[in-house]
């Protein structure tokens, strides 16, 4: 399934707290998004969603620093996966980030999600270590040198 994918709007909150963040009040997943929209309009963060038939399916960020960005919140809605919209919201997150000229790319994927860190392999991702995050959550980074990636 081909999506749109484009930036986020303050409108998608709605569409986002039932497809993405079920968990989360509707308020809460306005007030992020709300602030999520400050700081793109300073360049530290650029958020995106994947559009199907007009609604907001599923959404991702990256978070600039210097030459460096790191990819997080990637989610696609639970009935929408393993349609291609994850592959096309990542791909289009590494190219904002070359476009900006970001020269490293990080993320942390969990590590008990197995397939997972091949997803990212697959697209040019390199595992470079695990870390222990806070409430015993291991993570497997995985970083990407942009200019001198290979994809499948
Ligand atoms: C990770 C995530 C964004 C992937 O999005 P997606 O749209 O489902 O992924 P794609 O359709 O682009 O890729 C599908 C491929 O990924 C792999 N894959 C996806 N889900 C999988 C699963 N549950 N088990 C094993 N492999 C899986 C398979 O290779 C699959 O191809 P296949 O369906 O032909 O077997 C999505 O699963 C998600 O939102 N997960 C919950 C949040 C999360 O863990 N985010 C990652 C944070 S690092």
């Amino acid at each position: 399934m081909s999506a749109v994918v484009r930036r986020l709007r303050v409108s998608d909150a709605v569409d986002l707290q039932g497809s993405c963040f079920p968990e989360q009040t509707l308020d809460a997943v306005q007030a992020y998004a709300e602030w999520c929209l400050r700081q793109m309009e300073t360049g530290r963060l650029l958020r995106l969603v994947a559009e199907v038939d007009g609604h907001a399916v599923a959404n991702g960020q990256l978070t600039l620093q210097g030459d460096q960005a790191e990819i997080g919140s990637l989610v696609v809605a639970a009935t929408y996966r393993r349609q291609g919209i994850g592959r096309q919201l990542l791909r289009a997150l590494i190219a904002e980030a070359e476009g900006r000229g970001v020269g490293i790319l990080v993320l942390a994927a969990d590590v008990q999600e197995r397939w997972l860190r091949a997803w990212y392999e697959r697209e040019g991702f390199v595992h470079i270590g695990e870390h222990l995050l806070p409430r015993d959550e291991r993570v497997s980074v995985l970083q990407m040198q942009l200019g001198d990636r290979e994809v499948e």
